[in-house]
């Protein structure tokens, strides 16, 4: 709907345009509006990044529904001590529940998951440190990273594999923590981090990235936030130009896929932050799984209803696999550097490996029902992998895009034909999902202290709203916040920064410019606070 000719859907303005001409198409033929780009049927990639969790953790025993998935039996196991052989044993079990607090996931921690080892030269990478990384954090802890979740606890999962496709050789990019990984999605590298590194992330990561690529060829995308936009640790993104292609996800994602109005690049953005009547919807530990597989459902259910349907994907991935253990050994040959930077000391990371193995379920109508990907089959190299830079090289694919952005990206496997078998999309995929069971027995804790990721995100809204300049910030604020606080200083930091963003934009102030504010501590007039500077 509402497309014209082989291309894919340009800006939003463009698209009312183009659906008149359309409508006049139709006076003249009946051949109808929908017609395949030059590559395939899809003008909409719609993106959402869930949050710290194994394959196995949360689809391994998927396997018993559907034994072509490499998951788990229960044969899986860990020592109590890698280093020794006959050390006792921790089995994988379906019992995963709630779970708080959060299994290590930082560089070392999953250095040691991995190779049980400080040692990384094993391949295949032995898998054998989880339980013995686990231990050394807390004793209850090896429970929750031995486990699983039963099918029937992520019915919303269960039915998408049935029905769809379900990756089952999809890495993290990095083997370590969230915001490196998150980074890869969009830009295929972290631009050499290795960690979450607050004071960077808020002065945004440079490198170029798939929005401005998309930009660039004409094409539209869209974020669809709460709360925050991570996305905006991505410093280009904070141009004026890109000002407008941020939406509130309560308000504006329905409506747009109500009326066929969705870009070609879409990101949803979850609930980062837990609140009462607002729970968090990531997945990340201690928020409820049962959260995020409402929101899965909701999305999907939204996308399923709307007119752009038979020309959309839907990509649900993990960033990370959160210290959970996975069985499949982690790629360490061949995986090429995105752009030659050198992760910082002390473990100088080269980026010649990757992370843990990841969920990652795609959802489309033109993907046969009950479909499982392995590798990518020795392509584009005999050493390629699908991980998240497989989004950007997808991508550049479907809506054929002239560059890659880094050597990561050029070397991810592809998966563009998974919706290129059929000869028209299926008609009885289901319109509504099953809801999930709730799994969390207690409310959302407002009054907890923000995780280190939620203290990214402050500091993050404190750039937009240029608290950062005050040197009281950080010991004075961000310390003291609790979750509750930190929810309505960031979404109003938010607000305040696309406000004066739009204001910048009628001023008639230079497009590439990005709006730097003054303290909102100090004063509270947004607009008259507005200057720039030079990027
Ligand atoms: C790995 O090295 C660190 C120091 O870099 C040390 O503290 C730790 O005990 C080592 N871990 C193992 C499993 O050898
Ligand atoms: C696990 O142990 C830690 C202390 O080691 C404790 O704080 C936490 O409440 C325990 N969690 C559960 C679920 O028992
Ligand atoms: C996911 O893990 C990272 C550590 O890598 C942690 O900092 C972050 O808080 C986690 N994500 C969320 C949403 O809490
Ligand atoms: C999608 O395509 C199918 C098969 O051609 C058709 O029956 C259905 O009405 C289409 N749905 C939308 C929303 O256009």
């Amino acid at each position: 709907m509402g497309t014209s000719g082989g291309r894919p859907r340009p800006s939003r303005y463009q698209s009312l345009r183009s659906s008149c001409c359309c409508l006049l198409l139709l006076l003249l033929s009946s051949g109808g509006c929908l017609r395949a780009s030059a590559a395939g049927p899809i003008k909409t990639v719609v993106v959402m990044v869930m949050e710290n969790r194994s394959f196995d953790h949360m689809l391994g025993w998927m396997k018993r529904l559907n034994p072509a998935i490499n998951g788990v039996d229960g044969s899986e196991w860990n020592p109590v001590s890698a280093s020794d052989a006959a050390s006792d044993r921790v089995y994988f079990r379906d019992g995963a529940h709630f779970v708080d607090p959060d299994p290590g996931h930082s560089f070392q921690a999953i250095r040691e998951q991995i190779f049980g080892s400080n040692d990384t030269s094993a391949d295949p990478a032995p898998m054998n440190g989880f339980v013995q990384q686990a231990r050394s954090m807390s004793d209850n802890m090896t429970e929750s990273v031995m486990n699983g979740f039963p099918p029937e606890m992520v019915a919303v999962y269960r039915a998408l594999v049935g029905e769809f496709a379900v990756f089952d050789r999809w890495f993290a990019s990095v083997p370590s923590s969230t915001q490196p990984n998150r980074l890869f999605v969009h830009s295929g590298t972290s631009h050499g981090a290795t960690s979450n590194v607050a004071s960077k992330l808020a002065i945004g990561y440079p490198q170029r990235t798939i929005f401005e690529n998309i930009d660039d060829a004409d094409l539209s995308f869209g974020i669809y936030y709460q709360n925050v936009p991570a996305t905006l640790f991505y410093r280009n993104l904070r141009k004026l130009k890109y000002i407008s292609k941020f939406h509130s996800y309560e308000q504006k994602f329905k409506k747009h896929a109500g009326d066929g109005s969705l870009p070609n690049y879409v990101v949803i953005e979850q609930r980062y932050m837990d609140k009462k009547d607002k729970p968090a919807t990531d997945d990340h530990p201690s928020h409820d799984v049962y959260q995020g597989q409402l929101f899965v459902k909701e999305v999907y259910e939204t996308i399923r209803s709307s007119p752009q349907w038979n020309e959309t994907l839907f990509i649900i991935t993990y960033d990370e696999h959160g210290g959970f253990f996975d069985h499949v050994p982690t790629p360490v040959k061949g995986v090429p550097s995105p752009d030659g930077i050198v992760g910082p000391e002390p473990f100088f990371f080269t980026f010649d490996r990757l992370g843990v193995r990841v969920p990652t379920i795609m959802v489309s109508p033109w993907i046969e029902k009950g479909t499982v990907v392995h590798g990518p089959n020795g392509i584009p190299t005999p050493t390629s992998e699908y991980e998240h830079s497989s989004i950007p090289a997808t991508v550049k694919k479907i809506f054929d895009l002239p560059s890659y952005l880094t050597k990561r990206d050029e070397w991810a496997g592809t998966f563009e034909g998974i919706v290129l078998s059929r000869t028209e999309p299926r008609t009885d995929c289901p319109v509504e999902l099953p809801s999930p069971v709730r799994i969390r027995q207690t409310e959302a804790n407002e009054e907890a202290p923000l995780s280190e990721f939620q203290q990214e995100l402050m500091q993050l809204a404190s750039v937009l709203n240029g608290d950062h300049l005050l040197t009281s910030f950080q010991e004075k604020v961000l310390k003291r916040m609790n979750v509750k606080e930190g929810i309505a200083y960031a979404e109003s930091a938010v607000k305040r920064f696309f406000e004066a963003g739009l204001t910048a934009k009628k001023m008639g102030v230079d497009d590439e410019q990005i709006v730097q504010m003054r303290p909102s501590l100090t004063s509270r007039s947004s607009s008259s606070s507005v200057h720039h500077r030079h990027p």
